[in-house]
């Protein structure tokens, strides 16, 4: 092994290939700017990961207008609503008549698929599977990452500008001082168990669903694979529970009187999801700044992390181009605020959507009742549905 570090310079240097560090970096090589991405796990390990599903009109639009791939469209499934499930009742909320907007069902490992693949036909740099990854000198005007790559060589590359797209346990954030940063957060008394099934779709739709057992969701990723959700303890032992055990406490917490079954199948994943709100202000440190996970995490029920991380990621690119376009800094200096706008909405929607439809293990009649209020006046008015929708859907981009 050679332990001398081999140099390497470049325009932005990205650590983390997750969504957001390929999507900058191919918007960046579009732009004519040099980039190089680095990442500790593997493609296949990334590829494989399950994450959530639901990409807002804007992300898809960031998709298929850069020429990244259409298969989202042939792929994905466009959705025009959701059911809010409550009482056992369904109330749906149509998006395309509340807000002309719609989602689309299209998981966050196949963004990622469709990104790396593009990087690869663009001729991108993208260095998988490296190790002793450290980024340093942020406060210079050379900041650096050091790591070594899957053939054992050392390297370090010297950058104007490091993008930290590495995730919630990246390094990143972490490298920034702790008298400098801000750790905005909360944490939940529940978690996801998520499954992963063989069969065909229950719903057509994504179906949230409030009841006296707890939250569910009943999403789907394909005709003969779905993916669903029911709300438990952060410390449940998934491996713990049967097949039986799992539908049982699904179906119970959609039972209501129009007989809503759900299609029964093959369990072919399960995990336990943590749950954390979290924002890090600011967004930046020198000249490191951060996109997507690595700077906030949101609760997965508002299905707003990976729009999130995409909207980021347009906002960091277009400062990096006016930089390197006029030599001025204003909007990368504007970078943390103009992100953290988005970024507070969002986690304002995700933290509503998650207290109005998780029930805790204390909670008072009150609270319960009150919280059926809450549902009843957002599925029962067309301002309240209309707010769901517009944040759900995505607020316009710029
Ligand atoms: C998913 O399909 O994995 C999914 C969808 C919507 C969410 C969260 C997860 O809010």
């Amino acid at each position: 092994m050679n332990t001398e570090p081999h140099i390497i310079t470049t325009q932005v240097g990205i650590v983390g290939a997750g969504p957001a560090g390929l999507m900058l970096s191919h918007l960046l090589a579009r732009a004519g700017i040099a980039n190089i991405v680095i990442e500790t796990r593997d493609h296949s390990t990334i590829q494989t990961t399950q994450r959530a599903g639901i990409l807002e009109a804007g992300s898809v639009r960031m998709l298929t207008d850069t020429g990244v791939d259409g298969r989202v469209l042939t792929h994905g499934h466009r959705h025009d609503g959701i059911d809010l499930r409550f009482n056992g009742v369904s109330h749906r909320l149509n998006f395309q008549d509340l807000v002309g907007e719609s989602v689309w069902l299209y998981p966050q490992n196949e963004v990622f698929v469709d990104l790396a693949a593009a990087r690869k036909r663009d001729g991108g740099d993208v260095r998988f599977s490296v190790t002793d990854t450290e980024v340093l000198d942020l406060e210079s005007g050379v900041p650096k990452m050091r790591f070594t790559d899957a053939g054992g060589q050392r390297v370090e590359v010297h950058a104007d500008i490091i993008a930290g797209t590495d995730g919630s346990r990246g390094i990143c954030k972490r490298a920034i001082p702790a008298t400098d940063r801000t750790d905005n957060f909360i944490s939940y008394p529940f978690a996801w168990f998520g499954i992963l099934t063989e069969g065909p779709p229950s719903a057509p739709e994504l179906i949230y669903a409030n009841s006296a057992h707890g939250f569910a969701l009943i999403s789907q990723r394909n005709e003969h694979v779905q993916r669903m959700y029911f709300q438990c303890d952060p410390e449940e032992d998934a491996g713990a529970w049967t097949e039986q055990q799992i539908w049982d406490e699904l179906q119970k917490r959609v039972d209501g009187p129009d007989g809503f079954t759900l299609q029964r199948g093959p369990i072919v994943e399960k995990t336990v999801l943590p749950f954390r709100s979290y924002v890090c202000e600011p967004l930046r440190h020198g000249n490191l700044f951060l996109a997507g996970d690595s700077g906030h995490t949101v609760p997965p029920t508002g299905a707003k992390g990976l729009n999130l991380a995409l909207a980021d990621v347009k906002v960091l690119s277009e400062a990096v181009e006016s930089f390197y376009g006029t030599g001025s800094r204003d909007l990368l200096d504007g970078y943390s605020a103009k992100a953290l706008e988005r970024v507070w909405k969002a986690q304002n929607f995700s933290y509503w959507m998650t207290s109005m439809l998780h029930s805790r293990e204390d909670q008072s009649s009150f609270e319960r009742k009150r919280i059926l209020g809450e549902l009843n006046s957002v599925a029962t008015s067309r301002y309240g549905q209309q707010y769901l929708a517009e944040a759900y859907t995505g607020w316009p981009h710029g």
